[in-house]
């Protein structure tokens, strides 16, 4: 191409040897303000490599004359977050439960922090929006096994059900009506189609009848004449269509024949109080909080 190269006549200025079709390429100097801008741009890093940390090393890097650490800076937000939520949690931690809850940024504040401690630490047993799964309480509906108020709830988070590591803990055992031979096989069955009558369900009658005189006798101390639970004792109402363990024959049958007794663990020996309070407050909430 080089031999292409020659001065266009029409403007005096070198070509550059580039030809299309007759069309050929002009070799003009690079215009100064871009030239110059690249100089500026050249020396900027030459500055910037000095001042900052820039050039990976095997096992490090150079860390700059300025001694900036973008790790550091996330510190100190951190360490100015948190001091703005020590006079927070301060209030929190003097303030009663029913406090929190009419005062609104007392009540934001509980809200956020007990939601994110939610996430963290209940979303594995009771689901990430607390709708449960068999066996771990849906927190959001008002049917609850150990009462629904501000209290009860920070009682049970605070003490967890049925856990070896405190001794307040939520406790009472339903009876395994079969493993234990409190009752026979044709008992249970019976007793199972009085549960599937009180709740409303498809059921044989006759043996239902029968049921009923055993319910009576064993099980209405926990779950009441009509069915309708104590949450003293942690017994859940069983006549309506809200099932922990599930709803259906074949379930209640195993339930009365074997007992479940969930366990759940004492957060009051594995969070601060505060943060116990801020989840009692967060569950309240959830829509079911009486
Ligand atoms: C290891 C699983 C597990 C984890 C984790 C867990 N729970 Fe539970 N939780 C349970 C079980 C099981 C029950 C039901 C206990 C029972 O049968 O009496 C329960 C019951 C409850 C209840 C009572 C519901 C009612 O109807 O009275 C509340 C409130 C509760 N959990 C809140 C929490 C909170 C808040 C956290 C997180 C700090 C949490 N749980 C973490 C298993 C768990
Ligand atoms: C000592 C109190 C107690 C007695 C007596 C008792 N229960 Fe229970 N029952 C409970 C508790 C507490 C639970 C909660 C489940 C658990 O143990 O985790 C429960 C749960 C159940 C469930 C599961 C409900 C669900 O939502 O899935 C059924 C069904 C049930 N009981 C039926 C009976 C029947 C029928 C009898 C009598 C034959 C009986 N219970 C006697 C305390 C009792």
């Amino acid at each position: 191409m080089a031999e292409n190269k020659d001065i266009d006549a029409f403007s005096g200025i070198k070509t550059t040897g580039h030809e299309w079709d007759g069309i050929k390429e002009l070799d003009n100097p690079l215009p100064n303000w871009w030239r110059w801008i690249f100089y500026a741009c050249v020396v900027w890093s030459v500055g910037y490599w000095v001042a900052y940390p820039a050039w990976p090393l095997i096992s490090s890097h150079t860390k700059g004359v300025l001694g900036y650490s973008s790790r550091a800076e996330v510190a100190t937000e951190i360490a100015t977050a948190r001091q703005a939520q020590a006079g927070f949690r301060a209030k929190l931690e003097g303030a009663s439960l029913e406090q929190i809850r009419t005062q609104p940024d007392l009540l934001e504040f509980a809200l956020a922090g007990g939601r994110s401690a939610f996430n963290v630490n209940c979303s594995q047993c009771h689901g990430s929006g607390a709708q449960g799964f068999a066996g771990y309480p849906n927190l959001n509906d008002d049917e609850w096994l150990w009462g629904g108020s501000l209290v009860d709830i920070q009682k049970t988070i605070a003490h967890g059900a049925r856990n070896t590591d405190d001794d307040d803990a939520r406790t009472s055992d339903m009876p395994a009506f079969g493993r234990d031979e409190i009752l026979t096989e044709a008992q249970i069955s019976e007793v199972t189609e009085y549960v599937l009558k009180l709740s409303g369900q498809g059921h044989d009658a006759p043996k239902a009848e029968r049921g009923a005189a055993l319910y009576n006798d064993q099980c209405v101390a926990c779950h009441g004449k009509d069915g309708s639970g104590d949450s003293s004792l942690g017994a859940p109402a069983l006549n309506n269509a809200i099932w922990l363990y599930g709803g259906d024959r074949q379930t209640i049958n195993e339930t009365i024949s074997n007992s479940r007794r969930g366990v759940m663990p004492a957060w009051g020996k594995i969070l601060d109080p505060v943060t116990v309070k801020s989840l009692a407050v967060y569950v309240h909430s959830l829509g079911g909080g009486r």
